[in-house]
């Protein structure tokens, strides 16, 4: 067996513990995205709900089957779809909600898969930010009709870039494999640079160096010399980038399988991580983010609502912390002309309060003792910037 096989049963196995569905690799997470709503039929004149508070390559990959995005506003303590307004954007042409993970903590998926299925729509699951978290004891992923993950630099477990579509229905299974089959297989020179950019990642990313790896990262990627993880089309304006349908390479799925291995140790390091950042904020007397009952939260970042974010931001920087300033937009990145994505200004106001707040703090394996310590000090020094309430209800 090929090791991207190998890489998509391994992962099948965490999603579906008891067997009951397949995993089937592309390029990138977004890829993912985009093949499983091909291959549940979303086409021209057809809706998808999803949240108003996610990354722009979420409504890209609808625009790019055709369909039209229709953004419903977020709960104000999870970040997730607010389930109580779906309804309401519910009209004769929808199709399918995607429910995301936000930050690692899944939707209200049960209330979601209610109302699914009174109107006869596919729910997918957008677990970018949520492998190895749980909903009601159900691994991310094993609920809709379909879900993907990303493998993106920052994500749970990472092979540079890359995504996985997850489904359980034999017919959706057969249409994944067969635009598996038709998508593009990466050149050698983009695998190439790939390798390369692992092993720099490996060698250099050190929580002290982040703000100056994210520097030349960027410039490197607008330079076309590195592979970055959007184009500079993906988020002007929606229209399909020539490379985009692509095949996931035996370069991602070797470090794929390698990184698997290791991954309930890292979720286990996650939350131990958040668990310290919340004891921190509580002695602060900053009740930190919401954490549900019916969820757990698997914390690839933690995030923190601040007064300022530029003054928050720029004090990281001056002190070398590593701060995600993500999902900084309704549909993160992008900051203007919104409206090029059918988003209309004002129409979700928890998720542009929440957006104009957010910062996220890192839980990953390189935030050792002494990098905490030094996260929870400029935590400490910084309390005049933190939100009491880490909650974007209210003004
Ligand atoms: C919420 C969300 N969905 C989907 C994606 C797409 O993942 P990828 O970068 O692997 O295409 C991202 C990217 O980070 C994301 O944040």
């Amino acid at each position: 067996m090929d090791s991207i096989r190998q890489f998509e049963n391994a992962l099948a196995a965490r999603v579906f513990p008891d067997g009951h569905g397949e995993a089937i690799a592309f390029w990138k997470g977004r890829v993912a995205l985009y093949a499983i709503l091909k291959a549940l039929g979303i086409k021209p004149g057809d809706e998808v709900i999803l949240p108003a508070y996610t990354c722009v390559v979420v409504p890209n990959a609808i625009i790019y089957c055709g369909a039209k995005p229709v953004y419903v506003d977020i709960n104000p303590r999870t970040w997730t779809l607010d389930t109580g307004r779906i309804e309401a954007h519910i009209t004769p042409h929808t199709r399918a909600i995607i429910a995301q993970n936000t930050f690692g903590l899944s939707a209200d998926l049960d209330l979601v898969v209610d109302i699914a299925a009174k109107h006869h729509l596919h729910v997918v699951e957008d677990c970018a930010h949520g492998l190895g978290g749980t909903y009601k004891g159900r691994p991310n992923g094993s609920t809709g009709s379909a879900s993907f993950v990303s493998f993106q630099w920052n994500k749970t477990i990472t092979t540079g870039l890359g995504g996985m579509a997850f489904a359980s229905s034999e017919t959706t299974v057969r249409l994944l494999r067969d635009l598996q089959d038709q998508a593009a297989s990466v050149p050698r020179r983009v695998q190439a640079q790939l390798r390369a950019q692992q092993v720099a990642h490996s060698l250099l990313s050190k929580p002290r160096m982040y703000w100056a790896i994210m520097q030349s990262y960027r410039s490197l990627s607008r330079l076309g010399l590195a592979v970055g993880s959007s184009s500079a089309i993906e988020t002007e304006s929606p229209s399909l980038p020539p490379d985009y349908f692509r095949q996931i390479c035996s370069v991602q799925s070797k470090l794929g399988l390698r990184a698997i291995e290791d991954l309930s140790r890292q979720l286990t390091h996650r939350i131990a991580v958040a668990r310290q950042y919340r004891q921190c904020l509580l002695s602060l007397g900053v009740e930190p983010c919401y954490e549900p009952d019916n969820a757990s939260h698997s914390y690839l970042r933690f995030p923190l609502l601040v007064s300022d974010r530029r003054a928050f931001m720029s004090a990281a920087q001056r002190r070398g912390i590593e701060i995600g300033d993500w999902l900084n937009s309704p549909l993160h990145p992008v900051q203007s002309n919104l409206e090029r994505w059918g988003y209309v200004p004002g129409s979700a106001p928890i998720a542009e309060r929440t957006a104009a707040r957010m910062v996220n703090l890192p839980t990953h394996s390189r935030t050792d003792g002494n990098v905490l310590r030094r996260n929870i000090a400029f935590l400490r020094e910084n309390v005049g910037l933190i939100r009491e309430r880490q909650d974007s209800g209210g003004s």
